[in-house]
Protein backbone atom coordinates (compact mmCIF):
# COMPACT_ATOMS: atom_id res chain seq x y z
CA UNK A 1 0.00 0.00 0.00
CA UNK A 2 0.74 3.58 -0.61
CA UNK A 3 -0.07 6.68 0.27
CA UNK A 4 -1.48 8.33 -3.60
CA UNK A 5 -2.06 12.17 -3.85
CA UNK A 6 -4.45 13.35 -6.55
CA UNK A 7 -7.34 16.15 -7.17
CA UNK A 8 -10.61 14.63 -7.72
CA UNK A 9 -13.48 17.14 -9.39
CA UNK A 10 -11.43 19.63 -7.98
CA UNK A 11 -11.22 18.38 -4.28
CA UNK A 12 -7.71 17.01 -2.83
CA UNK A 13 -7.80 13.63 -1.97
CA UNK A 14 -4.77 11.02 -0.43
CA UNK A 15 -5.47 7.25 -0.53
CA UNK A 16 -3.72 4.91 0.66
CA UNK A 17 -4.14 1.73 -1.89
CA UNK A 18 -2.02 -0.54 -3.64
CA UNK A 19 -0.93 1.78 -6.23
CA UNK A 20 -0.88 -1.00 -9.22
CA UNK A 21 -4.51 -1.22 -8.53
CA UNK A 22 -6.78 0.35 -11.37
CA UNK A 23 -8.35 3.44 -11.22
CA UNK A 24 -11.93 2.42 -11.07
CA UNK A 25 -12.23 0.20 -8.52
CA UNK A 26 -11.42 3.11 -6.73
CA UNK A 27 -13.42 5.38 -7.92
CA UNK A 28 -16.85 3.32 -7.67
CA UNK A 29 -15.75 1.08 -4.76
CA UNK A 30 -13.98 3.63 -2.05
CA UNK A 31 -15.35 6.96 -3.46
CA UNK A 32 -18.70 6.33 -4.60
CA UNK A 33 -18.22 7.63 -7.58
CA UNK A 34 -20.30 5.41 -9.87
CA UNK A 35 -20.93 7.41 -13.32
CA UNK A 36 -17.73 5.28 -14.43
CA UNK A 37 -19.07 2.32 -15.64
CA UNK A 38 -17.59 -1.19 -15.61
CA UNK A 39 -18.26 -2.34 -19.28
CA UNK A 40 -15.11 -4.86 -20.84
CA UNK A 41 -12.44 -4.05 -18.27
CA UNK A 42 -9.98 -3.87 -20.98
CA UNK A 43 -9.65 -0.94 -22.31
CA UNK A 44 -11.73 -1.27 -25.23
CA UNK A 45 -15.33 0.32 -24.77
CA UNK A 46 -14.99 3.72 -23.14
CA UNK A 47 -18.22 2.52 -20.34
CA UNK A 48 -14.96 3.56 -17.73
CA UNK A 49 -13.62 6.91 -19.38
CA UNK A 50 -12.86 9.87 -16.77
CA UNK A 51 -10.26 12.87 -17.64
CA UNK A 52 -7.06 12.85 -16.60
CA UNK A 53 -5.45 15.99 -17.35
CA UNK A 54 -7.02 16.82 -20.73
CA UNK A 55 -7.07 13.47 -22.12
CA UNK A 56 -9.57 10.86 -21.78
CA UNK A 57 -8.86 8.01 -19.96
CA UNK A 58 -9.99 4.11 -19.54
CA UNK A 59 -10.03 4.10 -15.78
CA UNK A 60 -10.26 0.12 -15.87
CA UNK A 61 -6.71 0.12 -17.84
CA UNK A 62 -5.32 3.21 -15.46
CA UNK A 63 -3.05 2.10 -12.20
CA UNK A 64 -3.08 4.29 -9.39
CA UNK A 65 0.56 4.78 -9.71
CA UNK A 66 -0.17 6.66 -13.01
CA UNK A 67 -2.68 9.31 -11.41
CA UNK A 68 -0.34 10.56 -8.69
CA UNK A 69 -0.65 14.51 -8.26
CA UNK A 70 -2.96 14.53 -11.46
CA UNK A 71 -6.24 16.13 -11.87
CA UNK A 72 -9.38 13.80 -12.59
CA UNK A 73 -12.75 15.06 -13.64
CA UNK A 74 -15.33 12.35 -13.43
CA UNK A 75 -18.76 12.56 -14.98
CA UNK A 76 -19.77 13.51 -11.52
CA UNK A 77 -17.29 16.45 -11.56
CA UNK A 78 -18.93 17.59 -15.34
CA UNK A 79 -22.44 18.96 -14.01
CA UNK A 80 -25.49 17.96 -12.48
CA UNK A 81 -29.06 17.74 -13.16
CA UNK A 82 -28.94 21.51 -11.31
CA UNK A 83 -26.22 22.92 -13.55
CA UNK A 84 -25.75 20.61 -16.27
CA UNK A 85 -22.55 21.21 -18.86
CA UNK A 86 -23.64 22.35 -22.01
CA UNK A 87 -22.54 18.47 -23.62
CA UNK A 88 -25.52 17.16 -21.22
CA UNK A 89 -27.42 19.43 -22.56
CA UNK A 90 -27.01 18.97 -25.95
CA UNK A 91 -27.03 15.01 -25.62
CA UNK A 92 -30.63 15.84 -24.22
CA UNK A 93 -31.72 18.36 -26.89
CA UNK A 94 -30.57 15.51 -29.39
CA UNK A 95 -31.61 12.63 -27.75
CA UNK A 96 -28.02 11.29 -28.66
CA UNK A 97 -28.77 8.31 -26.10
CA UNK A 98 -30.70 5.07 -25.08
CA UNK A 99 -29.98 2.93 -22.67
CA UNK A 100 -27.23 5.27 -21.51
CA UNK A 101 -24.84 2.84 -20.16
CA UNK A 102 -22.51 4.02 -22.49
CA UNK A 103 -22.57 8.24 -21.93
CA UNK A 104 -20.97 9.35 -19.52
CA UNK A 105 -17.90 7.86 -20.87
CA UNK A 106 -18.58 9.04 -24.24
CA UNK A 107 -19.18 12.67 -22.27
CA UNK A 108 -15.95 12.09 -21.07
CA UNK A 109 -14.39 11.66 -24.43
CA UNK A 110 -16.10 14.21 -25.58
CA UNK A 111 -15.31 16.85 -22.66
CA UNK A 112 -11.76 15.88 -23.07
CA UNK A 113 -11.45 16.77 -27.12
CA UNK A 114 -13.35 20.26 -26.32
CA UNK A 115 -10.53 21.13 -23.71
CA UNK A 116 -8.07 20.37 -25.87
CA UNK A 117 -10.20 21.64 -29.42
CA UNK A 118 -12.89 23.89 -28.77
CA UNK A 119 -14.06 24.33 -32.27
CA UNK A 120 -13.63 20.97 -33.53
CA UNK A 121 -15.46 19.50 -36.53
CA UNK A 122 -17.26 16.23 -37.28
CA UNK A 123 -14.57 14.34 -38.22
CA UNK A 124 -12.77 15.52 -35.16
CA UNK A 125 -15.99 14.48 -33.08
CA UNK A 126 -16.08 11.21 -34.91
CA UNK A 127 -12.14 10.66 -33.82
CA UNK A 128 -12.46 11.53 -30.36
CA UNK A 129 -15.11 8.81 -30.22
CA UNK A 130 -14.00 6.40 -32.31
CA UNK A 131 -12.96 3.95 -29.08
CA UNK A 132 -16.11 4.72 -27.03
CA UNK A 133 -18.61 1.53 -28.08
CA UNK A 134 -22.35 2.18 -27.86
CA UNK A 135 -24.64 -0.95 -28.40
CA UNK A 136 -27.39 0.77 -28.94
CA UNK A 137 -26.19 2.77 -32.24
CA UNK A 138 -26.72 6.46 -30.80
CA UNK A 139 -23.43 7.45 -32.21
CA UNK A 140 -24.75 9.87 -35.05
CA UNK A 141 -26.82 11.54 -32.50
CA UNK A 142 -23.69 12.04 -30.23
CA UNK A 143 -21.46 13.42 -32.69
CA UNK A 144 -24.66 15.78 -34.29
CA UNK A 145 -24.86 16.34 -30.08
CA UNK A 146 -21.00 17.04 -29.16
CA UNK A 147 -21.04 19.67 -32.38
CA UNK A 148 -23.74 21.06 -30.74
CA UNK A 149 -21.78 21.87 -27.69
CA UNK A 150 -19.11 22.91 -28.81
CA UNK A 151 -21.09 26.05 -31.05
CA UNK A 152 -22.94 26.75 -27.92
CA UNK A 153 -19.81 26.99 -25.55
CA UNK A 154 -18.12 28.90 -28.54
CA UNK A 155 -20.96 31.59 -27.75
CA UNK A 156 -21.23 32.20 -25.21
S1 LIG B 1 -14.72 -0.92 -18.95
FE1 LIG B 1 -12.96 0.28 -19.28
S2 LIG B 1 -12.75 0.39 -21.43
FE2 LIG B 1 -14.42 -0.96 -21.12
S1 LIG C 1 -26.97 4.44 -25.38
FE1 LIG C 1 -27.05 2.29 -24.93
S2 LIG C 1 -24.99 1.60 -25.15
FE2 LIG C 1 -24.96 3.65 -25.81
Amino acid sequence: MSRIPFRLNGVEIDVDADPDSMLLGLLRGRLGMTGAHFGCGANECGACNVIVGDRAVAACDTPLWSVADKDIITIEGLGSAQNPHPLQRAFIAEQALQCGYCVSGILMSAAALLLRNPKPSSADVKAALDRNLCRCGSHNRMVRAVLRAASEMAAQ
